[in-house]
Formats: structure tokens, sequence, C-alpha cells
């Protein structure tokens, strides 16, 4: 009987070695980044107590109350497996006091996972890379995230992203304006998509970025946001756009951007790209002032982002082909079964020197091995058969351009790496 082959969870997917390249040299700009700016990494479990997502994403939210992963853990208590990583750092700080007559400046990466309808760019299990700032109140912070994103884009060669930022204001202005909103939807009751009647009743903000058409006409005469905020916000938003100005980041203010997690406040923000198809959202995040202290926390105001880097990767590779060659720089060839111990010995030699080597790893004719040198990219392959085995010595083929080989002595092999290789 034949075996049935198990196949990944939906929306789940594998990194083959192929593309693990391009994820380790994004990582690896990101972490380096990161340390630029002073900012320190969290690593916080990918299984959290359900009730911390409930509450700090908010009951009414899409994610918490469609996309999470949860199950009774040994049928006693409710787990769920992280949609994001802001309620968990924030968790993990008050649990250890890190924000006791403290700031912090932290970043993460790693899995999330929502139960969402999977297509390009959007996954049930995917990757952030993201920093959260503990501490600050001042619109200065709100820049600095925001320039940390930017110099991401640089770095990586990105011109197709563009920032759209908004304010939500304070408490007051929310309560306010979420009533205002809600009288004036009413009327409207019938005619709204039915996903936006429901969040009438729960949470009306999210009706302003609905997707629907005829949503949006009714949204666009609906009373601003605008006209609610306070003196305070006002000038907290205007410093920020001044700061980014100076800096020469480009933006546009959306009135309409409310984000799908309720514990934001007063800033808010998301990077797009129209490269990538509907998911469109490279990058989102904003301020969260009130989550600590809600969270058995004192008083501390937050700001922050999470990348998606599944979207990232794919908007840098469409941007840059292939983001780092994945060469070698020594292919290594033994012709007889006799001559790879040597052939082991001068892979070990030739890596003390940090040099990446491939070795062949068994006998076999010359060709076919040249063959497999020359598709690994390495600028070199590094030849011993019977005669270079007798005379303590190793043949050196340029693959990349076109000189005679050389006969080098195995004493001499440092030597030559060192003077000959690096010119
Ligand atoms: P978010 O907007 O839910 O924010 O997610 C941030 C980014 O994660 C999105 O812009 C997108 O690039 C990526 N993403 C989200 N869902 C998926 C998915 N199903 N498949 C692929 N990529 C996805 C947060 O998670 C907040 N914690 C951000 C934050 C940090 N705010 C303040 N600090």
């Amino acid at each position: 009987m034949q075996k049935e082959k198990i196949t990944a969870v939906k929306g789940m997917n594998d990194l083959l070695p192929e593309n693990s390249g391009d994820w380790q040299y994004v990582e690896c700009v990101l972490r380096n980044i990161a340390t630029l700016y002073g900012y320190r990494e969290i690593r916080t479990p990918m299984m959290e107590k359900t009730a911390l997502f409930k509450q700090s994403i908010g009951d009414q939210t899409d994610i918490v109350e469609k996309e999470m992963y949860t199950f009774l853990d040994a049928g006693k208590e409710q787990i769920t497996l992280r949609p994001e990583a802001t309620a968990s750092t924030v968790r993990a700080c008050n649990q250890h006091g890190l924000l006791h007559n403290q700031q912090q400046r932290l970043w993460y990466m790693g899995p999330m996972f929502r139960r969402e309808r999977p297509q390009r760019g959007r996954y049930r299990q995917f990757h952030q890379f993201g920093i959260e700032a503990f501490g600050w109140s001042g619109p200065e912070l709100d820049a600095e995230v925001l320039l940390f994103a930017a110099r991401i884009w640089r770095e990586l060669g990105l011109q197709d992203i563009t920032l759209q930022l908004n304010t939500l204001g304070n408490d007051e202005t929310r309560t306010n304006y979420r009533n205002a909103l809600y009288q004036y939807l009413l009327a409207y009751e019938q005619e709204l998509d039915q996903d936006s009647q429901r969040r009438l009743h729960t949470n009306p903000l999210r009706i302003l970025d609905s997707k629907s058409e005829q949503t949006q006409q009714i949204v666009a005469n609906a009373p601003q946001l605008e006209a609610f905020l306070t003196a305070e916000s006002t000038a907290h938003f205007s410093k920020l756009c001044d700061l980014l100005s100076q800096q020469n980041i480009q933006f546009s203010v959306n009135r309409r951007l409310v984000r799908g997690l309720d514990y934001y406040t007063s800033t808010v923000f998301e990077w797009v790209t129209d490269k990538l198809g509907a998911q469109a959202t490279v990058c989102g995040g904003g301020r969260y002032d009130k989550l600590v202290a809600t969270r058995g926390g004192s008083d501390c105001p937050a700001v922050g982002f999470a990348i998606g880097l599944e979207r990232l990767i794919e908007l840098a590779q469409l941007t840059s082909g292939e983001l780092q060659p994945k060469q070698a720089d020594v292919y290594v060839i033994a012709i007889g079964q006799e001559q790879q111990e040597m052939a082991v010995k001068i892979s070990e030699t030739l890596r003390d020197l940090s040099l990446s080597v491939i070795y062949h790893g068994q006998a076999g004719k010359l060709q076919s091995q040249l063959k497999r040198a020359d598709k690994s990219g390495a600028r070199i392959a590094i030849i011993i058969g019977e005669q270079e085995q007798a005379n303590h010595s190793v043949q050196i083929k340029q693959l990349r351009r076109q000189t005679d080989d050389v006969e080098v002595s195995q004493l001499q092999l440092e030597h030559w790496f060192n003077n000959e290789y690096l010119k």
C-alpha cells in the first residue's frame, strides 16, 4: 500500500536553500541597523496565554475574533500562538521589571501566526522584524523609529515604498470622535457592507479603512477625526512631520488610517508599496502610550513597528534580483580515493583563512567535478591528483577568468591565498 505523503500545513511555508541566503542577508542588515540605533534583542515565547492577546490587541479586532490559533493546553489553560509580538514584549517587560524607572529600545525577529486566507504576501505562519521603544513620549522617538525603517529601505535599495501617517489623538479625542462617527454612520447602517455593519456597534473607527467602495462613499462625508484633536495632539503630530521633512523623509497624511489593533494612541503609520499586489503593507506601527499601564505596568509611553519579512524580502528581490552573491571562494577536488584525506585537510586549512570552501566529498572524474565546481559559483578550484599528492602540491584553477593553472606547494598555499587570491 502506498503511503500518503504528508505536506506542510496550509499557509505555512518551508524556507528552501535557494532562498535562505537572501533571508540571512536581510536578517543581517536588520540586526546591524538595530545596533546602529542602540536597540537590543528580546526573545519571547512563541505561545502566550490567550488572555494576553485578547486584552492587548482587543476583543473586537479581526486578529482576536477570527485569526488566532488557540487551544486548550492539557484541557486546562487557553494558549495562543502569537499573532504579533508587541503584546508579548510588553508582557515580558512588565514581568521582568524592565520598565521600572528605565527606558528600553528593543527589537525582535521571528515567526507569528494568523489564520488568514493564504494568498501572495499573506500567510498563516509569517515572520516579523519589529522594534519597540519604551519610555519616551516625544515625537522625536516617533521620528527615530521611522528613520530606522527608512534606513532599512535605503540599505536594501528599495525605492517603491511610501509612508502614510496619521494621528488618532488621545483617549478623549477618540471617545468623542467614536461617538460622532457612530451617530453619523447609524443613519446609513443598512447601506454599509456586512463587516462594517458589525463593526458599527463594536469598533466604528475600523469602518474608515473598509475596502468596500459603497462604504467608502458613505465614509467620505463622515466627520473627520482631525476636528476632534486636542492642541497637544496636533502639536505632537506637526512636530513629527517637521522632523521627517528635515530628514528628507517623504510621507502623506492619510486621515483614514486607523490600523487593525486596538492599542494604538496618537501616531500611527504604514509603509506601503504598489509592487506586491493586494498585500501592500510592508511595515506598520505607531504609538501605544497606554498599553504598558493597562497590562499591569507603570505609566510608560511606547512606540514601535513591525515589518513582514516575507513582503520585505520579496520586494527586495524584485528590486535587486539576487540579494547577495551566494558564492563559495574555493571548490576542492580530489580525483582518487587516496587523495581524499588530503582534500579534507586542505579544506580545513583554507577555512582557517576565512575562505568559504566546498569540498566535493568523494572521488570522481575531473570533468564532472569541475562541472560541479563551476555550478557552485566558486572562484577557484583546487585540484589534487596522484601527481600533486606525490609533489605535496595542488593545482589551482581560476574558474572565472582565463589564466593558466598554477601548481602551488601545500606549504605555500596560505601565502598564495594571502598574496594572489585577493588581488
Ligand atoms: P501588523 O500591521 O498587524 O502590526 O503587522 C505588521 C506587518 O506584518 C504587516 O504590515 C505585514 O507586513 C506583516 N503581516 C501581518 N500579517 C501577515 C500575514 N498574515 N502574512 C504575512 N505578513 C503579515 C503588528 O503586528 C504590530 N505589532 C506592529 C507594531 C509594533 N506596532 C507597534 N509596535
